[in-house]
């Protein structure tokens, strides 16, 4: 990354800071996040070419508040403050923060802009901002002058032009505040004077070089799930070392309908990126026999898995890397002020343990980015949107979404159960709307009446949640006569499922998987 032009993003603990470096990468500059009380790390590693202070919800007043860093003032590097980031600025430079006893929460409108601003340039009287602070700032620190204000705030915008440093009291990250990505813009073009060169295909071109640069003339294995960020990765790689790369792709025999045979299409007809591809259903259904934990269930297929893993690779000689396709909201150091600023690292290994087991370095090559941006670059590679847009799938497979125990006989009713269920979802155009929708095989039967006969066979649960990131969701509100074509086509068609439930509930306190 040595010379690449980047802003650096101090998190003081807002809930938007990760929609703070959105913005600045859509403008087409590259940016990272990092804790407030970690800028001087950051200055070490890459001197930035901007500084924005996020928002935030401590008080300056509070004893353990978060500080500003003030030695990141002296170099003369553009800083914008947001919300809480204005504040500590503010403060740390002398001004006065007065500590409200409300919250300014929402919509405000601009009733004055000083038109020589430049961080305003383009925004008018009358512009909508949107609010969610408590403390205000009351005098502005020496030097700086107020550049718009509000009904209820008369420093909604500070500056200092001379020192490049600015701030705002409102969010100019959220979409409530339409000239948010002008103020944004401004800050990084006019005043900052950066360019906007990254994007995608320059992003390619540099990662290609580091990986090759990182791996010489050794070998890479990768584990290929099918899903979006492994897939991504591995036609990345490819992209960078072409043959050096072992892709392998282990067919647990938990998959959904049809898709090792999909995987193996796309990889190696579609990319020509020749894919080791192990059946191992055998091995994993054998250890699973009579196993109904769901905890055990998990244990053994995620040992199961590092075993096949294990013994394909070393089936290459010269390896020396194991590729991952961890993502940047894996890998960004989360910041949490109950108690003070204490940082929080989700380590999230994608194939639990095998890096240090297989004395393997690692190459992440997707740790920069974020999970819409994956998708762009796997499009970008070639990749057809069906891979690029598909629902995630749990490592542990149709396992946790078979209550009770395995047996081929109940994953091949869950495979065709779930894929009608998806192809309606898809005929119905709501695909892209779920964040995930499949089927669970429950471990009840009930009475049903088929033609003069009576049945008596599996209940299976449809579910389908809208979500984000998979870390809370609520379910899906699938109009009730695409339910109900959902529901007449799997009892019709598939033969040992007489009866379909649809799961109501949220995430918190369920989860999105059955177990
Ligand atoms: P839960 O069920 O915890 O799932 O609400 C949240 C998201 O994680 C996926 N999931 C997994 N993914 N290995 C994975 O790679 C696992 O063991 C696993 N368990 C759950 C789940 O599908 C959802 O997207």
């Amino acid at each position: 990354m040595a010379e690449k032009q980047y802003v650096l993003i101090l998190d003081y603990g807002s809930q938007y800071t990760q929609l703070i470096a959105r913005r600045i990468r859509e403008a087409g500059v590259y940016s990272e996040i990092h804790p407030c009380h970690k800028a001087s790390e950051a200055f070490d590693k890459h001197v930035p070419s901007a500084i924005v202070l996020s928002g935030g919800p401590a008080s300056v007043y509070d004893a353990e508040a978060p500080q500003l860093d003030v030695s990141i003032l002296g170099h003369g590097i553009p800083i914008l403050g947001i919300c809480y980031g204005l504040q500590v600025l503010s403060y740390s430079l002398g001004g006065v923060v007065e500590s409200a006893s409300e919250r300014e929460y929402g919509r405000a409108i601009l009733s004055t802009v000083d038109s020589a601003s430049k961080l305003l340039a383009g925004v008018g009287i009358g512009t909508q901002v949107w609010m969610s602070h408590g403390d205000k700032v009351i005098t502005a620190p020496m030097g700086f002058r107020s550049a718009a204000t509000t009904s209820d705030t008369d420093f909604t915008v500070i500056e200092n032009p001379e020192k490049k440093i600015y701030g705002v009291q409102f969010h100019p990250e959220v979409a409530h505040t339409p000239e948010g990505r002008t103020i944004i813009n401004n800050f990084l073009f006019r005043i900052a004077g950066l360019k906007p060169t990254w994007s995608m295909s320059s992003f390619i071109e540099s990662t290609v070089e580091e990986i090759r640069q990182a791996v010489g003339d050794a070998h890479v294995v990768a584990a290929l799930s099918g899903g979006v960020d492994s897939s991504v990765m591995v036609a990345l790689l490819h992209r960078a070392i072409g043959d050096q790369l072992h892709p392998i792709f282990v067919n647990n025999g938990l998959l959904r309908k049809d898709e090792a045979a999909e995987v193996r299409g796309i990889f190696c007809h579609h990319l020509g990126i020749d894919v080791d591809c192990v059946d191992a259903a055998d091995r994993f259904l054998e250890r699973l026999a009579g196993v109904i934990d769901p905890e055990v269930k998990r244990k053994i297929i995620g040992e199961e898995f590092i075993r096949v893993f294990e013994e394909e690779s070393a089936r290459f000689e010269n390896v020396k890397f194991l590729a991952q396709g961890t993502l940047y909201p894996d890998v960004i150091e989360s910041v949490s002020f109950k108690g003070g600023p204490s940082a929080t690292i989700k380590s999230h290994h994608n194939v639990g343990g095998l890096p240090e087991r297989m004395h393997l370095n690692l190459v992440e090559p997707l740790r920069e980015l974020f999970k819409d941006e994956v998708r762009e670059l796997g499009l970008e590679l070639g990749l057809p949107e069906v891979m690029i847009w598909r629902h995630p799938f749990p490592g542990p497979g149709l396992a946790v979404r078979i209550l009770g125990e395995v047996t081929r006989e109940r994953i091949e009713l869950l495979q065709e159960a779930d894929a009608i269920a998806i192809a309606e979802i898809r005929n119905a155009g709501l695909y892209r709307d779920i964040w995930q929708a499949f089927v669970v095989l429950l471990p009840v039967k009930s009475v049903g009446v088929m033609g003069d006969e009576r049945t008596y066979e599996h209940v299976a649960a449809l579910r389908a949640v809208e979500s984000t990131d998979g870390m809370t969701a609520d379910w899906f509100k699938i109009p009730h006569d695409v339910l109900g074509v959902i529901s007449n086509r799997i009892i019709n068609e598939v033969r040992g499922i007489n009866r379909i439930v649809y799961d109501i509930s949220s995430k918190p306190p369920s989860t999105i998987e059955w177990e």
